[in-house]
């Protein structure tokens, strides 16, 4: 039992039930499971919103789901969501609502926190952004010299970055294809270097992304970026209004930095960095898709929103995704979890997941600070499908480890493809179909045997298959698709977060290498205060300055 009087999750009845149903289930192969049901693959399926979810290659039965709901219950994460959405404190450790649902909902809707609706104060932004991109891929806005913009350069990290850098990636065939986008957060100079080396500064918007606006990596970056622009332009600090906008929490930061707060868009601190991709964040995304588009992304994310909040547990998408996920760490010591999308415009779409999955709830300590000891957030990899096929398919397919994974993949290419290109679709799909099929069902070595393979090439020739996976299909890659896709996904972390007890919004983790970083800047630059650090650091400190002739 923990201080708020909750039973720790291991010594829950309902875990045990799992833990023992477990061990009934030992080896069941997918071949028996779909044998003995031969409508599995249309009873273990749903519909949320545009997504179909075929979850009938899973490990489990109607016994295991219904224990799993169980354990839903008893974790109360219908609870925990409700106060999500009524805008309560729910991250405790940073004392914070966790309120993205409120960056989608509809104008009319009352979403308050502290006693006040934050809706009217979202949908302002959302209409000054508007009015702001309309004005930007219209050429009505003009850089310092009058030359109309061309480039855009988002520069941020994290949640500043990922999510405009993937939703831009996925959205390509409904952007403005006559301005080029550019992504920078990493601090090695190469990454803004390689981005503006071929821009001309009168022609470039620099949005600077950053909730804190303390962050050092998109500080560091946004002042090089700013010395850049006025160098080439041949001017003074009075053009920096024409060709820097900020996107943040904290106005007096960006007015330091010598940014007009007139050309800040706000957003607040009841939107994690992770989860902020649908706030001003998402500018340079609006920007390239248009304020229509990116309103028709925020209504997908809003549909799985009311789809999270009132579907039945039977049916309800992101409750099941995640507690798959916690019966696959628990019960079957899987370790990761991959995200494979059948669609190369997804390509940014799994390194977006990993830090909304693995910042969320990569944690040890439950939420009143008693460390957990069962699993909590897998390790979340993949690359676009076909190309992941190629190279490490292989271990999933034959290896020795648990590695559940989501298959993502839409019945039409994107809108725009080249004709000739088309035809290629049904080929990807077919690969998409194909390897969820070889993952379940394997390959026995009867069957192996039956087509004349010599005998000692039989193991290496035969697939266990029983590798458990999910199916979303939907029709296209919409704006409104990914909304819904992205909006599951973080349904699914917050359920898993609310079953392990872990606070999945904030991210403490992340502080301690900012903090050391500091510390030894100085020593590479001054030499000063190597004696303050552990043998090998201050060795290989002493290294570097050498190679660097310091
Ligand atoms: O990685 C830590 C983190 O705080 C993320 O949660 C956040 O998305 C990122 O840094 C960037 O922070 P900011 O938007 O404040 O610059």
């Amino acid at each position: 039992m923990n201080a708020e009087g909750r039973t720790r999750l291991n010594q829950t009845p309902e875990w045990a039930a799992l833990g023992k149903h477990r061990e009934q289930l030992g080896e069941t192969h997918l071949r028996e499971l779909f044998a003995a049901d031969t409508a599995r693959g249309t009873e273990y399926t749903l519909q949320a919103g545009d997504l179909y979810l075929d979850y009938s290659k899973h490990l489990v039965t109607d016994e295991t789901l219904a224990l799993l709901r169980e354990l839903a219950a008893a974790t109360d994460v219908s609870g925990l969501r409700d106060a999500m959405f009524r805008g309560e404190k729910i991250n405790t450790t940073e004392d914070r609502a966790v309120l993205h649902t409120a960056l989608r909902a509809p104008r009319n809707a009352v979403i308050e926190v502290d006693g006040e609706n934050v809706v009217p104060a979202v949908h302002a932004v959302l209409d000054r952004m508007s009015a702001f991109s309309d004005r930007i891929r219209s050429g009505e806005w003009t850089g310092h010299t009058g030359k109309r913009i061309k480039n855009v350069v988002n520069i941020g990290i994290g949640g500043s970055d990922l999510g405009p850098a993937m939703a831009y990636e996925a959205l390509r065939s409904y952007t403005a294809r006559d301005l080029t986008f550019h992504f920078v957060s990493n601090v090695d100079g190469a990454d803004l270097h390689e981005a503006v080396r071929d821009l001309d500064p009168a022609e470039t918007l620099f949005i600077i992304a950053s909730k804190t606006f303390t962050t050092i990596e998109t500080i560091t970056n946004a002042t090089s970026a700013r010395d850049w622009l006025l160098t080439g332009l041949r001017a003074g600090q009075e053009a920096v209004a024409a060709h820097f906008v900020a996107l943040s929490t904290n106005a007096d930061k960006v007015g330091d930095f010598g940014i007009d707060t007139a050309n800040m868009f706000e957003f607040w601190d009841w939107v994690g960095g992770r989860y902020s991709y649908d706030s001003a964040i998402g500018l340079s995304l609006m920007i390239a898709i248009g304020p229509d588009r990116f309103r028709e992304m925020l209504d997908g994310f809003h549909r799985i929103d009311e789809h999270f909040r009132t579907a039945p547990a039977e049916t309800n998408a992101p409750l099941l995704l995640g507690l798959l996920g916690v019966w696959y760490g628990a019960f079957f010591d899987a370790q990761s979890h991959a995200v494979l999308p059948y669609s190369h415009y997804l390509s940014k779409f799994t390194a977006y997941l990993q830090q909304l999955d693995m910042e969320s709830n990569g944690k040890s300590v439950d939420r009143d600070g008693n460390p957990v000891d069962w699993q909590t957030g897998p390790v979340v990899w993949g690359t676009p499908g076909t190309n992941g096929q190629h190279a490490y398919y292989q271990l999933i397919h034959q290896g020795t480890k648990v590695i559940p994974a989501d298959f993502i993949g839409f019945a039409e290419p994107v809108q725009d493809l080249l004709p000739g290109l088309v035809a290629q679709h049904d080929l990807l799909m077919a690969n998409f179909f194909a390897q969820t099929q070889a993952l379940a069902f394997g390959r026995t070595p009867q069957e192996v045997r039956a087509e004349g393979v010599a005998e000692e090439l039989v193991p290496h020739k035969t697939f266990k298959g029983n590798h458990p996976t999910t199916t979303i299909l939907a029709d296209e890659l919409t704006p409104s698709v990914l909304g819904q896709l992205i909006a599951l996904y973080e349904h699914k972390v917050f359920v898993q977060g609310a079953i392990w007890n872990i606070d999945s919004f904030d991210q403490w983790g992340v502080e301690l290498g900012k903090v050391l970083a500091k510390k030894i800047e100085p020593v590479l630059t001054e030499g000063t205060g190597a004696e303050q650090l552990d043998s090998s650091t201050s060795t290989l400190v002493a290294k570097y300055r050498t190679l660097r002739g310091r």
